[in-house]
């Protein structure tokens, strides 16, 4: 939540500051706001809203500083007001500091201020980080600008990303990170800062990625790190292979839109990048041998919201194929749960932007009770990944669209991917079943291509609904996990109260509130569950629904509304296309609406706060 962008350079900072907001907007777009450096003067520009509204502002062509810092923000403490905005500056207008994350003990910090001399102009827990700074640069004799923000930052108690600049030193930004993601990209004579990749992608592809408790200050030609000692550290660059155009938009109207009809690709890639000439799959760099796998007690899948639903969509593939007790976890729900974990257990976290706060404590307590762990991350050198004992790589590319779309087919492919490796190596179950899953993986991009060609009639099924209160998602087995996905989709987007249920359970509450023209929707690729699901679509039939079915097999009309057919396929990786109409389905209910597709209310690409 929140994005950072930060540049150093010779070029005037201002539109590379805005051209990076703009593409870290998906993190919150609350406010928004700059900040750079003129004649040893800091400037500021900033009001709520979006970031266009700042490139609107008269003053904005008069930033001419080569040096800047810049904010767009999800509003955590004080509402989204120009005050609450951020960069804030200390009371002296010498600091000025843009902060993603939260700091925990701020009225402490605040209270001990104010009995310094301090004043507050902002109801944000940020405000006291620029005014700590100040005081420790004041109260040293030899006015030590990277020792100030360090010791500023020992005192915080919490999450932060920083970016500081200070009008004595113009020619410097310092940064810092605790448990909040920040990148640096190296130019020529030129550096950049963001809280995520994908913004400053179109100027560099070289990326240092600093660790919890880092430093590091950075000027045009140089970029130097230190630990929390402020010993100087080396790190490796690293290089990322994204297209800079898969951050754009690249024709579309919308990124949701785009997402969604980049699947085949993204899955093509995810594919190829463990497939191997005889056909299996590739996943030796895990060092999982049989002994191990044997040994497992459980596994448990932890994440959050959409990577959730992907997890539980390979729940019962792993029970089946590997014989080993799998359970999903929310990680929110995990990590205050006391989970029975041992070395006995493996744990997987999923995870498109692997910086998701919880399902980071989550991997972390995992570890303390000395469990395997596994991430499953759609960003090389994300939090988690860097956290886990080893990671595994969705090539989804960059997701920008705040609904996750081909991040999850990307999760749900690569974790039957894994579970046909594991059964390979456990050989508990019948080999045809391991073969023909692993087959049916690899013509998923194919059969992707062919759903989304037949998808034609959801549009017009969205036009009917999207009107409605309440749509209702059906399914059983693994029906159910894609009824979960596609019921969150609409919610999100639509702002259409939605609910899944597990058909069997309808009778036993849900069924009151079917009533004359409630929209039912029903999953039907569960070939074991089909004909017991078509039953309870029945049920809500004969109390007036009117149903869309999503469905891979040939079947008599039973009196649906619409049927939407997709490629045949096993149950066991169904989801992939399965999701393909519901997603385009709350995409068309949220553009007929007039809504945001891509920054829906009150959500943030990355939950990087508890
Ligand atoms: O980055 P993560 O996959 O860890 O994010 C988890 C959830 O916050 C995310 O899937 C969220 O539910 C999406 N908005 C769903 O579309």
């Amino acid at each position: 939540m929140c994005g950072i962008v930060g540049y150093i350079g010779t070029k005037k900072a201002a539109p590379i500051l805005i051209d990076g907001l703009l593409k870290l907007e998906y993190r919150g777009y609350d406010s928004a706001g700059i900040s750079t450096i003129e004649n040893n003067c800091l400037s500021l520009l900033k009001d709520k809203g979006r970031v266009k509204n700042i490139l609107n502002l008269s003053n904005f062509d008069t930033l001419s500083g080569t040096i800047g810092i810049a904010h767009t923000r999800w509003a955590t403490h004080g509402k989204p007001s120009k005050e609450n905005s951020h960069p804030h500056f200390d009371n002296s207008s010498t600091f000025s500091v843009v902060h993603n994350g939260i700091i925990e003990n701020y009225n402490e910090l605040k209270n001990f201020l104010i009995d310094n001399g301090y004043s507050f102009v902002s109801q944000t827990d940020t405000e006291v980080i620029p005014n700590l700074i100040h005081y420790y640069y004041s109260s040293t004799a030899n006015k030590d600008f990277l020792q100030s923000v360090k010791m500023a930052c020992s005192d915080l108690h919490g999450s932060f990303a920083i970016e500081v600049i200070c009008k004595d030193f113009p020619d410097n930004i310092i940064v810092a990170k605790k448990d909040s993601p920040l990148v640096i990209g190296k130019g020529e004579h030129e550096n950049y800062i963001a809280s995520d990749i994908p913004a400053v992608l179109k100027y560099t592809k070289n990326f240092y990625f600093l660790q919890d408790n880092e430093f590091a200050l950075l000027s045009e030609n140089s970029i130097t790190f230190f630990d929390n000692n402020l010993n100087e550290i080396s790190k490796d660059i690293k290089t990322i292979d994204w297209d800079e155009n898969s951050a754009d938009k690249n024709g579309y109207e919308d990124y949701m839109l785009k997402e969604i009809y980049e699947q085949p690709d993204s899955i093509r890639k995810t594919i190829n990048s463990r497939l191997l000439d005889n056909g299996t799959f590739d996943f030796t760099d895990l060092n999982i041998s049989k002994n191990y796998l044997s040994s497992i007690n459980k596994i448990y899948i932890v994440a959050c919201g959409t990577a959730m639903h992907a997890g539980l969509s390979v729940k019962n593939t792993i029970e089946k194929l590997c014989k080993i007790n799998t359970e999903v976890d929310i990680a929110s729900e995990f990590r205050y749960r006391s989970p029975l974990i041992d070395k006995n257990t493996l744990c997987i976290f999923v995870s498109q932007s692997g910086e998701t706060a919880d399902t980071l404590a989550a991997l972390k307590l995992c570890k303390e009770h000395s469990a395997k762990t596994i991430a499953i991350t759609n960003v090389l050198g994300s939090s988690i990944t860097r956290e886990a004992d080893y990671s595994i790589l969705t090539y989804a590319g960059p997701e920008i669209a705040v609904a996750s779309t081909k991040a999850y087919t990307a999760q749900v492919t690569l974790l039957s991917m894994l579970a046909t490796y594991f059964a390979d190596v456990l050989n508990r179950c019948d080999k045809d079943i391991v073969i023909d899953l692993r087959h049916d993986i690899v013509s998923l991009p194919a059969k992707l291509e062919q759903t989304l060609n037949s998808c034609n009639s959801i549009k017009d099924f969205a036009l009917r609904v999207y009107n409605e209160h309440d749509i209702f998602f059906l399914g059983r087995g693994i029906d159910y996990s894609i009824a979960l996905e596609g019921s969150l989709k609409l919610k999100e987007i639509s702002y259409i109260h939605s609910d899944a249920y597990a058909a069997g359970e309808l009778k036993h509450g849900p069924i009151a509130l079917i009533e004359d023209n409630t929209t039912v929707i029903t999953i039907l690729t569960d070939s074991n569950l089909v004909k017991k699901s078509i039953s309870n679509t029945q049920e809500v039939i004969t109390r007036g629904a009117k149903t869309l079915i999503i469905t891979n097999q040939s079947l008599p009309n039973y009196g649906f509304d619409t049927i939407i057919t997709i490629p045949e396929i096993s149950e066991y990786i169904s989801p992939v296309l399965a999701i393909v109409p519901l997603q385009l389905l709350s995409y068309f209910i949220s553009k007929e609406k007039g809504l945001d597709v891509d920054k829906p209310r009150n959500l943030a690409k990355s939950v990087t706060v508890e």
